[in-house]
């Protein structure tokens, strides 16, 4: 069913609280916390031009990490309020809480156009357990609820739906913003009937993450392309050796199941003939969860079965040419997973060859679109990410909804 957007409403005056996922990767530098990718802030900046445009007074709620209810200074959004002003060349106000009297005054004084940025929802435990008191607080600042944080639409939250519920007993319109709007139109509506070939290609480091998703797919794709760590569990299912690749060896059933599936479906489902290994070797240095970090020696390029003391960290050179002619063959594209570990360069090339061929059949007519999260990163760094037809923001909620869940956030939006 269609949703409500933005588009379809008189806002003039209004208060719209708008939900937005600014849940951004930050680092502290010389004692400040800078961002270090604001894509999912920039994404928001046509629904937010819009609703200036339509004088509302905007009222933004959002997330940032996981501070489990306590206030935590390194999770405040107040730097994120300063970039977002930067971008919109618009003021952006900051308050530091997020719901109760004061905040409410401070809504009643607001100008049409007016931006103001609450501080994290999550210093309030009540948030994620979707209190229905807490999410009675937020819905006092909003005579209008807009959802443009589809990357934390898989969560049942106050703010996320919660406060959505308490508006429509009151009949207030609860609608989807320009983003939510694309992702939704991207990962369903254009994936409904994908113009054939459809290629999908999944990477990343489990088949339990994504064994929902490959099992849905098998319904439409033509081609399916495996890489990343999940490809050693379904090479142990074809009873090659994996040496000491990361596995899941509970899942090789799961693995096996899809591979008969594929075939029962006439799905081209291929996995690497070839991968770059390396011998992982024990330094005394520990990360920061305490555990000991592994030195990769020695990477070379792999056929078939791997000798036992070496690890998988990307596709090679040969599967790296099937898979992109398979790509470059494709009309439709949906990406979602690495192929391999592509933060060290030694084993980034898969990824970035893939990336390469993705980029390719776009310019040659074929829809990509990439569904979030690594292969996101991926893209930006291989400076590739505008060069496709669509990324999404989400990384959990795109997967969740690629699985053909209905997402929270998204049911909590009143029907067209
Ligand atoms: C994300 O980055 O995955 C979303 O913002 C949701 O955050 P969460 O995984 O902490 O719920
Ligand atoms: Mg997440």
């Amino acid at each position: 069913m269609a949703k409500l957007t933005v588009r379809d409403l008189d806002l003039q005056g209004k208060r719209v609280l708008m939900r937005v996922d600014y849940n951004v990767p930050m680092e502290e530098k010389d004692g400040q916390m800078v961002i270090n990718d604001a894509t999912r802030i920039k994404e928001t900046l046509p629904t937010l031009e819009l609703l200036v445009k339509k004088g509302a007074k905007i009222i933004l709620t959002a997330h940032l990490g996981r501070p489990d209810g306590k206030r935590e200074p390194s999770m405040s959004l107040r730097p994120v309020a300063q970039k977002l002003s930067d971008m919109l060349g618009a003021p952006v106000a900051f308050q530091d809480d997020c719901v109760g009297e004061r905040i409410e005054q401070y809504v009643n004084t607001m100008k049409n156009g007016d931006i103001v940025l609450l501080e994290n929802v999550r210093f309030y435990a009540e948030e994620e357990n979707n209190d229905a008191t807490f999410s009675e607080k937020l819905a006092k600042l909003a005579d209008v609820y807009v959802n443009d944080a589809f990357g934390a639409a898989h969560r049942a939250h106050a703010s996320t739906a919660g406060v959505a519920q308490v508006l429509a007993k009151r009949n207030a319109p609860r609608a989807a913003g320009l983003l939510m709007e694309r992702e939704l139109k991207f990962l369903g509506d254009e994936l409904e009937k994908p113009a054939s070939p459809f290629v999908v290609i999944l990477g990343g480091a489990k088949v339990s993450d994504k064994i929902k998703v490959i099992d849905r797919l098998l319904e439409k794709a033509n081609t399916i392309l495996i890489g990343g760590a999940m490809a050693y569990t379904f090479k142990l299912a074809l009873g090659q050796t994996i040496g000491k690749s990361l596995v899941e060896p509970d899942r090789v059933d799961v693995a096996k199941s899809a591979l008969e599936k594929a075939k029962a479906r006439g799905v081209q489902f291929l996995i690497p003939s070839d991968n770059i290994v390396a011998t992982p070797v024990k330094t005394d240095k520990l990360n920061k969860k305490g555990k000991p970090i592994f030195d990769l020696q020695n990477p070379k390029a792999v056929s078939g079965n791997f000798p036992d003391d070496v690890e998988g960290l990307d596709i090679g050179p040969e599967t790296v040419k099937r898979f992109s002619e398979e790509v470059r063959k494709a009309k439709t594209i949906l990406w979602n997973g690495p192929m391999g570990l592509f933060e060290d360069p030694r084993f980034a090339e898969g990824t970035f060859a893939v990336a390469r061929a993705v980029v390719e059949a776009t310019k040659n007519g074929a829809k990509s679109i990439i569904g979030g999260g690594d292969s996101v990163k991926a893209l930006n760094k291989a400076k590739l990410g505008d060069q496709v037809t669509f990324m999404s923001t989400g990384g959990g909620a795109s997967l969740e909804f690629l699985e053909g869940n209905e997402l929270p956030g998204v049911a909590a939006l009143s029907n067209k």
